[in-house]
């Protein structure tokens, strides 16, 4: 056998254990080996690894942090179009008082109010999700 010869035959030896192996192993540990790359996800089981999709879809609980920052934090960081400043308590407390309330001003965030609108664009938000961004923006 020449050289050549020699350095093909090791690693096809190599890969025809290698397929034996793969062939030989069960079932269930090849359906363990594929499961990071095809993970079913079904809803309302836990499903570790995709939380960050999940919360990212909407659905699941955003905490008022993402939502201020993905959605809020945009206008209300620097007052863009004269909306109430994060962390302004006294703006924000002026047109609470003015509309009853937190319940009242939510309800405007919620069909939008001149510039600010629908939702404050989270579309997939709860009005709990909403009600949580608006009271860590406004300290109420
Ligand atoms: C495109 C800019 C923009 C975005 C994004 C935005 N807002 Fe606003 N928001 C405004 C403006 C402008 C006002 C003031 C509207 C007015 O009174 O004329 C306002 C007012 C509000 C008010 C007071 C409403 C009232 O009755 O006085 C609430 C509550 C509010 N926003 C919540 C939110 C929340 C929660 C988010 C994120 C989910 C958000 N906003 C995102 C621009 C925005």
């Amino acid at each position: 056998m020449n050289l050549i010869m020699k350095m093909l035959a090791a690693p096809a030896t190599v890969l025809a254990l290698w397929a034996a192996t793969a062939q030989a192993a069960p079932n269930d540990e090849i359906a363990k080996r594929l499961e990071p790359v095809g993970q079913v996800c079904v809803q309302g089981k836990e499903c570790k690894g995709m939380e960050v999709v999940a919360s990212a879809g909407g659905g699941a609980a955003k905490t008022p942090k993402d939502v201020i920052a993905k959605h809020c934090n945009a206008c209300h960081g620097t007052g863009l179009l004269g909306a109430p400043k994060i962390g302004d308590k006294a703006a924000w407390k002026e047109r609470a008082d003015h509309q009853g309330g937190l319940d009242g001003i939510l309800a405007k965030a919620i069909t939008g109010v001149n510039a600010m609108p629908p939702k404050g664009t989270c579309a997939d938000c709860s009005d709990d999700d909403l009600k949580g961004a608006i009271k860590e923006m406004s300290g109420l």
